[in-house]
This record gives structure tokens, C-alpha cells and sequence, in this order.
């Protein structure tokens, strides 16, 4: 018998391990974020690197974003193949054969990267000169994360100079992401350092207003900080992107949005009553913000190898559950475990509506 997943399959009959998307969900999540943007001045540009598929983008724009935002190169290409013509890559793109690549990139679409180097810049500027294009800049400034960025002030200002000097940039403003507060439970606290944070935005900008470089574009803001962030003064755009799956960990964070994303996993043993093993292992789902979760039985998971996850049922007297049965679980990071999967099983109501490629995923050069 061969597998062909086909529009009205019950999700029980999809083959595992699956993500599985509830589009009820999404589309809850796109309209409840929409509707914290309508009226504001501060626009969403949604991270794709949380689904890196087209479909999804299209629908985020639908929404009312105001264009993409990418981690990687290759993730833009493929957001602009497939029409996404409003495209920012929120990272450093360095090294000849991707400035190469970056120039013919922005031959078809509206591009705009982040910058926080002086060479770094030079080589951009003279690669997008000599190819006849011009390339949008946004100075990534460090706001406490200690990723990239140069520091606030002085070498905002210096390296913002160099933009100018490059025939090839169009300087459009500054960038930080506040990474390391996106996860603060307490919600004064998260409110307070991200002010501090974004503050570092505010006199970065007000130095390069001072000295006649007008500052178009903000940047900065994730799921877990979207709402603190754009309520800070200088902020125009919000980079937000795990809203629209969600995971155990940002559910804690953020009620105001459902989990959209889940995993479908069947059990291929039960060597003891009181443990399952499912197919679902490192290969298929990540473990850096901790162990999935399991939906809808008690148990605790013990450990996730390649190919397998070793689950201790809390109560295996009142657990059924054989060899091919199908059980859910909750990826403790949506990121990357989409990265892992070439497809999202699009479901509503229980039955599969459609099939989306995860397109851009493992496009990480
Ligand atoms: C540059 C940048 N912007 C924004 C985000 C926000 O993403 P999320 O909404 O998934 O927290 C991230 C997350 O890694 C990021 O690296």
C-alpha cells in the first residue's frame, strides 16, 4: 500500500513523526498579533526563521506585515523566489561568494542587511558598486545581548559614517535584538531591562540625528519582549517570530497566543508497562530549551536519543497505549525543530488540509 497524505485524511492516518500545524491555531495567532499592530505606528516584520516557509510569510503579510524578516542569505533567496518582495536579514552577511550572491539578490527584491563591521561594510558597499545595486543598512548595535553589534553611541555613529560613504548602501538605521530577555518570567522585570536595553537604541539614534544622519529604521524585539519593545519610543519595526507556532517554552511567556505546532509520533515499543519508546528522537525534535512535552498522557520523558524518545508513564495502569498507536508532543523549541522537517502537515478540524514545504529550511548559507 503506498502513503499518499491527500486533503480530508484524518491526522490520526498521517505517517509520524509529523509536525502537524493546526491552521485554526495559526490563524488565531496572525490575527491576534495583527490586531496588537493595527492603529500603531511601530510596524511587524515577522522572523521566517521560525517557519522558513512562504506559505506562512504570505499569510503574515495578509496580516498586515510590512515585509519578512530572515536569519540567513539563503532563507531570503528563498522568501524572494517565491514573491516576498520586502526582505530584511536581521545577521551579517560576509565573505565574497555570498556578497556575490546578496547583490543578484537585490536585483529582485527590496533587501535590507544588518552591518556591524567596518571591513564588513567596505566589502558590501564595493560589491553592491560594482554590481549596479543598491542594498538597504542597518546598523546592529550590541544592546546587552553580547552576540553581534557594535556598542551603542560613538561606534553607531562611526560605522553609520561608513555606510554613508558607500555609494552602494542606502543607510536606513539601527538594529538590536534583545535575545537575552525575551525569556524573563517576571513581567516588571522583562518590562524594565528591555526599556534599558532599548534606551541604548534611543541615544544611539539621537547621537546620529545630532550630527545630521537621519534614523528611518528601528529594529529589535522577539515573541517573548514584541509588545514591551515597540512601546519603547524609538523602535519602528518588531522582528518577532516564534508567535506563530509557539513551544512549551514561550507558551509559559506568552498565553495570548496557542500552540499551533505540534508533533504526531507513534509508539514502536512498549518493552515494560510502565515505558513508552516513540519514533521521535534528536534527529526530528530539539532539546536545547529542554525535553518536548508529551500531550495528552501523564509521564515524564527520561531521555531523547537519534531516532527515539524514552517516555515513563506516570500511571501506566490507566494508559493503553501499543506499539503504533499515535501520541502528540510539544517541541520545547519551534525553531529548530522545524528546521529538522522538509514538511508542515496543515490540519483543521482533524483532517489534513494541505501540505507546505518547509522551504528554506536547512538553507543556512
Ligand atoms: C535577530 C533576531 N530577531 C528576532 C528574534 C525573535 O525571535 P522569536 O520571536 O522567535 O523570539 C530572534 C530570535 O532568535 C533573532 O535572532
Amino acid at each position: 500500500m503506498s502513503y499518499d497524505p491527500r486533503p480530508g485524511m484524518s491526522v490520526q492516518e498521517i505517517d509520524t513523526p509529523a509536525l502537524i500545524l493546526d491552521l485554526d491555531d495559526l490563524e488565531y495567532n496572525l490575527q491576534t498579533m495583527s490586531r496588537f499592530f493595527a492603529g500603531k505606528a511601530v510596524g511587524l516584520r515577522p522572523h521566517s526563521k521560525t517557519h522558513k516557509c512562504p506559505q506562512i510569510a504570505q499569510r503574515q503579510l495578509e496580516a498586515g506585515a510590512i515585509g519578512i524578516t530572515c536569519a540567513k542569505l539563503g532563507e531570503a533567496e528563498v522568501m524572494a523566489r517565491a514573491g516576498i518582495q520586502n526582505i530584511l536579514i536581521a545577521n551579517q552577511v560576509t565573505g565574497a561568494v555570498k556578497l556575490d550572491r546578496l547583490a543578484d539578490l537585490a536585483r529582485t527584491c527590496n533587501l535590507t542587511v544588518a552591518v556591524d563591521d567596518a571591513e564588513g561594510v567596505r566589502q558590501l558597499g564595493e560589491t553592491c558598486r560594482a554590481a549596479g545595486v543598491k542594498v538597504g543598512v542597518l546598523v546592529e548595535v550590541n544592546i546587552g545581548m553580547g552576540r553581534c553589534g557594535v556598542e551603542p553611541d560613538e561606534p553607531a555613529l562611526r560605522l553609520a559614517r561608513q555606510v554613508l560613504d558607500q555609494p552602494g548602501l542606502v543607510f536606513e538605521g539601527l538594529m538590536g535584538y534583545e535575545g537575552h530577555l525575551v525569556l524573563i518570567p517576571d513581567l516588571q522585570e522583562r518590562t524594565e531591562k528591555v526599556a534599558a536595553a532599548i534606551g541604548l537604541l534611543q541615544s544611539s539614534k539621537d547621537l546620529l540625528e545630532r550630527h545630521g544622519i537621519p534614523v528611518r529604521i528601528v529594529s529589535g524585539g522577539g515573541t517573548g519582549t514584541y509588545d514591551l519593545t515597540a512601546g519603547c519610543a524609538p523602535i519602528t519595526e518588531i522582528q518577532a517570530g516564534s508567535y506563530v507556532f509557539m513551544d512549551a517554552t514561550y507558551a509559559n511567556i506568552r498565553p495570548e497566543f496557542r500552540v499551533s505546532m505540534t508533533m504526531l509520533t507513534s509508539v514502536v515499543s512498549r518493552p515494560e508497562p510502565k515505558h513508552i519508546v516513540v519514533d521521535a528522537g534528536l534527529k526530528t525534535i530539539t532539546k536545547e530549551f529542554g525535553l518536548p512535552t508529551l500531550l495528552g498522557v501523564a509521564g515524564s520523558m527520561r531521555y531523547l536519543s537519534e531516532e527515539h524518545a524514552v517516555i515513563d508513564l506516570a500511571e501506566p495502569d490507566a494508559v493503553q497505549l501499543k506499539a503504533g498507536d499515535k501520541v502528540f508532543m510539544l517541541p520545547s523549541h519551534c525553531c529548530t525543530t522545524t528546521n529538522l522537517h522538509d514538511v508542515l502537515h496543515v490540519v483543521r478540524g482533524g483532517k489534513l488540509v494541505d501540505l507546505w514545504p518547509v522551504a528554506a529550511r536547512g538553507h543556512s548559507q
